[in-house]
Parts: structure tokens; C-alpha cells; sequence
């Protein structure tokens, strides 16, 4: 049976979550777990593994670009990125799905093309996304993305580990940026001045990213979910983990992706990973050593 199948990754977002939204800089890093998505002709769609109204949009739009709209066709779902907690993972099925679909059918969209049908999936599950999620899904690697500007690739230097601790909660990014919508609402004022610090926080980090100047980049992360908390993304779980992380020896941590729930993320220095995984571990979190993914969207046959 004819197949093809693409994977598209995962992320963590490092600085600019929520801001990014309205338009400030934002960082974000590819992680090297995906969702793979095979898709193959059949006689009646059938969407195996993961069933989501986002799977379904996603087979349009790529259906819709290789000028089969209504036609059939299978996808099969794997994935070993953790589902809704803030890592990408409905960004990345878009991207697997859309990839697998076009390729099945002997296509390969542009990269910017790639980005924006799986953009439009993404308002399937929330109103108003950024972009940013399929933008670091497609291109992998490290990116500093801003809305309707696009990315520029980011060089990482510097020796660090990324310790991403899960708090269990569910949360939904829609009702997260709903929440920030109307806190910026009642505050246009302070809004103004949290954008600002959120924009400047973005471009130290991108200087200190690229010259590896961990400590710093650290302390950013750390100021950087102090504006989280002071726009109220944060919750008791998630300051816990923060907090265990900061105390076993991290540079940094803080919250990542829209909160509420979901994960944080400590950057850590070599000799400080096993210390900072065990007090995530201890405070209740489920923790991971964040393996760091150059490689985006990845078409080919399964
Ligand atoms: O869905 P998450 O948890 O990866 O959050 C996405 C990041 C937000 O800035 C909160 C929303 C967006 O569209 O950029």
C-alpha cells in the first residue's frame, strides 16, 4: 500500500510566551520528541492513534492545497511528545498530518506555506494563536519569532541542559490567553509596561543565547516568569517546581507555554542536572532532560 509518512517536533518556549501573542519577540526551541503521521489513499478517512477536530482541519487544508478537497485518505498518528501541557504537541500533529498528506501525494509545500495552513488548523483549538508553536514545528532548532514578521534562526552557544518539569494539571491555552486578554484589558497602563520589559527580556536573551552566557540567560528566565506570574499564568504547582528547581542550583526557571498547568523549564548546568531533575521529581513534578532538536519537519517514507 502506497504510504508516506513526516514528523514535525515538539518545543519549549524559553522567553515571550503570552507577549507574543501582541506582537513581541518570543524564543523557542525545538525538542527531539515528535508526532509522526502517516497518511495513505483509502476508500473512507479514517484518523488512527489521535483523534482530534484539529486532525480532521489539518486533512483539509492539506487535501485543500493539493487540490483534492473531499477526496479520502488515512493518517495514522504516533507520538512520544506529551499531549496538551504546553510542549507543542497540536502544532506538531499539524505539521506531521499536513506533511504526510501533501507528501502522499507527490508535494512539499515551502516551509512559509507549511507554516501558515498549519497556523490556520491551530484556530481550530484556539482563537488567536501567535504563530509560534508551528513556526519552531517547521523549522526546528532554536528561533526568535515574531507575529507577521516571521523567525530568524538562532545559534546556540554556551554548554546548558533544559530540565522540563510537568505539573500534571490540565490546562488550556485558549482560556490562558483569554485570561491575559482581559487582564490587559482592565490594565492598558501596565500592559504597556509588562510588553515593554517582555520585549526588552527577549532581545538580552537572544544576545546572551548566542554568546552562551548562561548565567545571564538564567537570570532572564527567572525575570521573565515574574511577568508571567504578575499576569497571572502561574499556579501554586508550577511556582513549586520553579521554586525546587532554582533551589537544587538552576540558572533559571520558569514557566513555558501558555501555564495555568502544564510544564516549566530550568536551564541547568551540567553538574546540576541530576539535582535539579530529582527536586522536580520531589516537588511532585514529573521530569525530563529536554533533548534540544535542529531537525523540524521531517518528510519521508515510513
Ligand atoms: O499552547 P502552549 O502552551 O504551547 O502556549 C502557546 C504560547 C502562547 O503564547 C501562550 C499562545 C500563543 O499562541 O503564542
Amino acid at each position: 500500500m502506497e504510504n508516506f509518512t513526516a514528523s514535525a517536533p515538539g518545543k519549549v518556549i524559553l522567553f515571550g510566551e503570552h507577549f507574543v501573542v501582541y506582537g513581541e519577540p518570543a524564543i523557542a526551541v525545538a525538542l527531539d520528541l515528535r508526532v509522526e503521521a502517516t497518511a495513505y489513499r483509502c476508500e473512507k478517512s479514517i484518523v488512527e492513534g489521535l483523534r482530534t477536530p484539529l486532525v480532521e482541519r489539518a486533512i483539509e487544508e492539506a487535501l485543500r492545497f493539493v487540490n483534492r478537497s473531499g477526496e479520502a485518505v488515512c493518517v495514522r498518528l504516533r507520538s512520544n511528545l506529551p499531549i496538551s501541557v504546553g510542549l507543542g504537541s497540536s502544532a506538531a500533529t499539524a505539521v506531521a498530518v499536513i506533511a504526510s498528506i501533501t507528501g502522499l501525494f507527490g508535494v512539499k509545500p515551502s516551509r512559509d506555506r507549511l507554516f501558515r495552513m498549519a497556523l490556520e488548523v491551530e484556530k481550530t483549538v484556539h482563537v488567536n494563536p501567535s504563530g509560534i508553536d508551528p513556526a519552531i514545528s517547521v523549522n526546528g532548532g532554536a528561533i526568535l519569532y515574531r507575529r507577521g514578521w516571521g523567525i530568524e534562526p538562532i545559534k546556540l552557544g554556551g554548554d546548558f541542559t533544559l530540565v522540563i518539569g510537568n505539573t500534571g494539571v490540565p490546562r488550556s491555552t485558549g482560556a490562558m490567553v483569554e485570561k491575559v486578554r482581559l487582564f490587559a484589558e482592565n490594565h492598558p497602563r501596565v500592559r504597556d509596561r509588562l510588553r515593554a520589559a517582555a520585549s526588552s527580556i527577549a532581545s538580552e536573551a537572544l544576545e546572551a543565547l548566542e554568546k552562551g552566557d548562561v548565567e545571564k540567560l538564567g537570570r532572564l528566565m527567572d525575570v521573565n516568569h515574574g511577568l508571567l506570574e504578575a499576569i497571572g499564568v502561574s499556579s501554586l504547582e508550577l511556582e513549586r517546581l520553579v521554586y525546587a528547581a532554582r533551589r537544587a542550583g538552576a540558572l533559571g526557571a520558569k514557566l513555558t507555554g501558555a501555564g495555568g498547568g502544564g510544564c516549566m523549564v530550568a536551564l541547568v548546568a551540567g553538574k546540576r542536572v541530576e539535582a535539579v531533575v530529582e527536586a522536580i521529581r520531589k516537588a511532585g513534578g514529573e521530569p525530563m532532560v529536554a533533548p534540544i532538536s535542529r531537525v523540524g519537519v521531517l518528510y519521508g517514507n515510513g
